[in-house]
């Protein structure tokens, strides 16, 4: 399968070491609700029909009783010579469970999966050509409602965040205004780092002034908004480009003034696969060896998940968040007990004050109609 100037043949100026000599491997994972263009986005990525139904080499799927699927589509791109060998992993049916464990359990339990598979291979003593199928980028797609992240996105991405390079990508950009971009992006990202959710950050080279300025500018457009087409259109000024064609004009995928497109795949394929590929190894997998190592006995099963930390860690989180808030709804109940009380004491107080100026009033006629009794005037007038 040649790609059509897909920029892959770029990677070996990444450094020598990412290329082996069968060529390169990366994996990358699509997460998002359906229909949001998750297939669109890969083939319009790759300039070619990956993603079902055509021109797949292998698909493989691994159906969970109930919940999100997994599916691993295998590829060999070729250019000018440079082979990347390319494992995509889709996840059908994310989003369409009432409960959200059912949609974002399968991926996480499938991230660590292959960590644990590819720790299995390194324990053995013949170090054979293993099989890895580590993710090196997870791409989350937003919904561009306009608003902020659902309560579904928040869950996913916090548990993506701590396995996965997770890129954060407004799904659909051409159905929002330029500024409603703004604006969304800006929420997402406040959410983003209220929640401490862990996002994939390019590294700043120190030493190359210039790409440490790309590294920023890559930077600042998280979440990368995306349009998605493999159809070639026509602009008004007559260009023939990919894009979308709508009455009003044409919103083209390459164009920087209409998406992040550009930058989400010089960031995946041109400038920072490497960085990608070595963070996964070194923080990510690195990780999970250490949880693994420090909870289980040596040749022992992979950790139930009830034991495993990451998990033990969430119920904790959870746990907290709940006394916390029962805490909170207690106080604003002592609150209002007080000021019921406080209310309560005053109105006792009138009343008494009322009741003594009674009195007052009533020992004042008393006085009064003695006084007039003595004069004789009493009923007279
Ligand atoms: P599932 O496989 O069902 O999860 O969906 P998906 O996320 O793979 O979406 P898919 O790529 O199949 O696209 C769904 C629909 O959205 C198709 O009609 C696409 O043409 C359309 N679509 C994809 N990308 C875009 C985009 O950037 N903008 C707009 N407006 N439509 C898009
Ligand atoms: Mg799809």
């Amino acid at each position: 399968m040649v790609g059509n100037g897909i920029g892959i043949a770029n990677l070996p100026n990444q450094r020598h070491k990412l290329v082996a000599k069968n060529g390169a491997h990366f994996t990358l994972m699509v997460v998002g609700e359906s229909g949001l263009g998750k297939s669109t986005w890969i083939n319009t990525l790759f300039s070619t029909e990956l993603s079902p139904p055509k021109n797949y080499r292998a698909r493989y799927t691994k159906q969970m009783s109930r919940g999100t699927e997994v599916e691993i589509m295998k590829a060999e791109l070729e250019e000018r010579g440079f082979t990347l060998k390319l494992t995509i992993i889709e996840t059908p049916g994310f989003g369409d469970y009432v409960d959200n464990r059912e949609s974002w359990s399968p991926i996480v339990d499938f991230l660590d999966d292959q960590h644990e598979n590819f720790m299995r291979q390194e324990q053995q003593p013949h170090r054979n050509e293993k099989v890895d199928m580590r993710v090196h980028a997870c791409i989350y797609f937003i919904t561009p409602n306009g608003h902020s992240l659902k309560p579904l996105d928040i869950e996913t991405m916090k548990r993506l965040g701590t396995r996965v390079n997770l890129i954060p990508v407004i799904a659909k950009a051409d159905t929002m205004t330029p500024q409603d971009i703004i604006a969304f992006k800006e929420n997402v990202r406040k959410v983003i780092a209220a929640q401490g959710i862990k996002v994939y950050v390019p590294p700043v080279d120190a030493d190359d002034e210039a790409a440490a300025e790309h590294s920023q500018v890559l930077m600042s457009a998280m979440p990368f908004s995306i349009i998605g087409s493999t159809e070639d259109v026509t602009t008004t000024d007559g260009r023939v480009v990919k894009g979308r064609q709508y009455r009003w004009g044409v919103a083209e995928v390459d164009n920087e003034d209409h998406c992040d497109f550009r930058k989400l795949r010089s960031l995946l394929l041109r400038v920072h696969m490497l960085d990608l590929v070595s963070t996964t190894e070194e923080t990510h997998y690195e990780a999970y060896r250490q949880t693994q190592m420090e909870t289980r006995k040596f040749g022992e099963a992979k950790v139930k998940k009830l034991d495993n930390p990451k998990f033990k860690e969430e119920e904790e989180l959870l746990r907290k968040r709940f006394t916390e808030q029962v805490k909170l709804e207690e106080a604003r109940f002592r609150q209002w007990e007080q000021h019921l009380i406080a209310e309560r004491d005053r109105l006792n107080k009138d009343l008494e004050n009322a009741h003594s100026a009674i009195r007052q009033l009533e020992a004042e006629v008393d006085a009064l109609n003695s006084y007039q009794r003595s004069q004789g005037t009493v009923g007279r007038r």
